[in-house]
């Protein structure tokens, strides 16, 4: 393991918090069966499949895979390392962690993340100084030109990177970090034949810091003309570009009870310079399901700030369905005559900025309003269609009582009849045209496709049975071992729970402890949360785990004679196949006789 702390403090943290008590503070968890269910907080559902089990203290979600124990919990919900959710988590149980002095080789060891974080920090003071000192004078003016304070400029960490071709690297290597380290962050070009770069030349820098102030990524914007307007470093270990949101880290303490969402760096910093300190934006890209979800944490209330060109109307279309689905109904500001924010408060001012709030617009009515400049309303064909398409676009409601709200709502508008719009509805409807056909979950944490045959789907059944109830172990034991398990995932988790099991000690979450990958993590979490299909009877047991048995058995021998030194022929490997499977369904387990 890579973490600076000795085992034996991490499985103290661990124990000391128990999953259900600590994920019940951030999602509404319900009791049923030996389970609690929620809904997941890391994709967007209706109904809970996101699953915590007290006995085994790990969480799994069946709709989109995320899954782990708490520490992963806590990483994945706060977007910490694994050194920062356990710090965390020993403050919740009042232990206090013991001093650690690292040594060279312990520094190294720390993982990528912390690193990249570590580096960001610094490049980050780097630039900082750079803006405030003679070399920054011009950036310095720039920005006061475009009316930041002072007290804006530092709250935001803004910066200069000046030019030259290496200053920051030569800069960040005397501070002793590493290239294996540097080469991560983003802010470098590695060149065969030039070397190494600095990434941001002559660019006024805005550090994009996640919801706990850690400078994740950089923007860098051009004074002049130089293409593109605004560079940013790439996606990271810790970078994550659908997952975060610029300003979140202040917008969150914000008080406010909307978020306002707008288009770009400058507009979110001429917000909270004129008190909408609620303001965030996405980064350099559209907004995605992720940010969605991550607003949906802070607020139901967003307001939707795009610039007021094609562009902006464009990006506002796109992302209004995207936070439907999150659960979020964005209202719409509208900022004309003026094309941004930035450039409407320092026009208008903050309190005509304040009404525009007010006033912002119905997502819906917002959609249709767009819809009707593609049709011409004084021809009665063109207003037809035009109701047609307002038809179709209601379908999307699936409440019935909202349906008849914008129907009631849109014809008052437009000047329809109410019941001939409910009408068309029903036409369509029928026709189902317009309804949506939901996609697969995407949630982004899970996001490897992998193969799941029979024989792996028998594999976690098994395991998962045996972390449930310990006593079938011993009767199985004599007619299996770790090694008929998958290699990788599946047979070190069998590898360790036959340890436990011997030592009649099982602990499912300190197995999940000892992976590593997030991709490792979220499939032993599946590999222990796979509960046999429903069914009572003592015969129907037998029988299933008889099943179970021979087909892990099978499979795993068959990989093996196969597999390099064994070599054996098909004919050969089926008639040992055979044979034990016979040997295998003569068995009785008496599962009757423990309870
Ligand atoms: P805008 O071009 O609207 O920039 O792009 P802006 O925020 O109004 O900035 P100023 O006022 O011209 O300085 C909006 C956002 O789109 C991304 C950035 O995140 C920017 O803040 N963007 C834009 C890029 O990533 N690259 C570009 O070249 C342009
Ligand atoms: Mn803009």
């Amino acid at each position: 393991m890579p973490y600076r702390y000795p085992d034996e403090v991490i499985e103290e943290v661990r124990l000391r918090n128990d999953i259900v008590d600590v994920i019940s503070s951030y999602v509404h968890l319900k009791k049923q069966g030996s389970n609690y269910f929620g809904l997941c907080p890391f994709h967007n559902e209706k109904s809970p499949s996101f699953s915590v089990s007290p006995s085994k203290q790990i969480f799994y979600c069946f709709g989109c895979g995320a899954g782990g124990n708490v520490f992963k919990f806590v990483q994945d919900y706060e977007n910490y390392t694994f050194t920062e959710a356990l710090k965390m988590l020993a403050e919740r149980a009042n232990i206090v962690l013991p001093e650690v002095t690292y040594s060279e080789e312990a520094k190294k060891k720390q993982d990528l993340k912390s690193e990249i974080l570590r580096v960001n920090k610094e490049a980050g003071k780097f630039y900082y100084y750079q803006l405030r000192n003679e070399s920054g004078t011009a950036a310095m003016q720039y920005l006061k030109n475009r009316g930041l304070t002072d007290e804006t400029m530092q709250r935001f960490g803004l910066g200069f990177a000046r030019t030259g071709q290496d200053l920051l690297y030569r800069y960040l290597k005397k501070q002793g970090f590493t290239d294996d380290v540097l080469k991560n962050c983003g802010i470098f070009t590695y060149d065969e034949k030039r070397g190494v770069t600095d990434k941001f030349w002559s660019r006024v820098i805005f550090p994009i810091m996640d919801v706990n102030h850690r400078i994740i990524g950089f923007g860098g914007r051009t004074m002049g003309d130089a293409k593109p307007k605004y560079l940013n470093s790439p996606e990271t270990p810790v970078f994550d570009k659908g997952r975060n949101l610029y300003g979140l880290n202040h917008a969150r303490t914000s008080r406010k009870k909307n978020i306002i969402l707008c288009e770009g760096y400058m507009d979110v910093i001429a917000m909270h310079q004129a008190g909408f300190n609620q303001a965030v934006a996405s980064l350099g890209t559209a907004l995605t399901s992720g940010q969605a979800n991550l607003l949906k944490r802070y607020t139901e209330d967003v307001l939707l700030c795009y610039d007021s060109d094609d562009a902006g109307t464009k990006a506002a279309l796109r992302a209004i369905p995207i936070l439907r689905e999150a659960g979020i109904s964005a209202h719409v500001i509208s900022l004309s005559p003026y094309k941004d924010p930035d450039e409407f408060i320092k026009n208008l001012g903050a309190e005509e900025f304040e009404k525009r709030l007010e006033e912002a617009e119905n997502p819906f009515y917002f959609e249709v309003r767009i819809a009707e400049r593609s049709f011409n309303l004084n021809d009665p064909q063109g207003k037809t269609r035009f109701a047609e398409e307002i038809a179709r676009m209601i379908l999307r409601f699936e409440e019935a009582i909202e349906r008849d709200n914008y129907i009631e709502g849109v014809a008052g508008k437009y000047g329809m009849n109410p019941d001939s719009l409910r009408k068309l509805v029903a036409k369509y409807a029928m026709k189902g045209d317009g309804i949506r056909i939901r996609e697969p979950v995407k949630s982004g944490i899970h996001d490897r496709a992998k193969e799941d045959d029979g024989i792996k789907i028998a594999q976690r059944m098994l395991l998962t049975w045996f972390v449930e109830q310990p006593k079938i172990y011993p009767l199985v034991k004599p007619y299996l071992h770790a090694d008929d398990f998958s290699p990788g995932v599946y047979r070190r988790i069998a590898q360790m729970l036959f340890e436990q099991l011997d030592a009649e000690k099982t602990d499912p979450a300190a197995i999940i402890g000892k992976f590593e990958e997030d991709a490792e993590i979220q499939e032993a979490a599946k590999v222990l949360q796979t509960p046999l299909p429903e069914g009572e009877k003592t015969a129907d047991k037998e029988r299933m785990l008889k099943e179970l048995l021979i087909n892990v058995r099978t499979g795993g021998l068959q990989e093996r004679l196969q597999s390099g030194d064994a070599d054996m022929d098909e004919v050969g490997t089926m008639i040992l196949l055979k044979q034990e499977t016979e040997r295998l369904n003569n068995l009785t387990f008496h599962l009757d006789q423990i309870d």
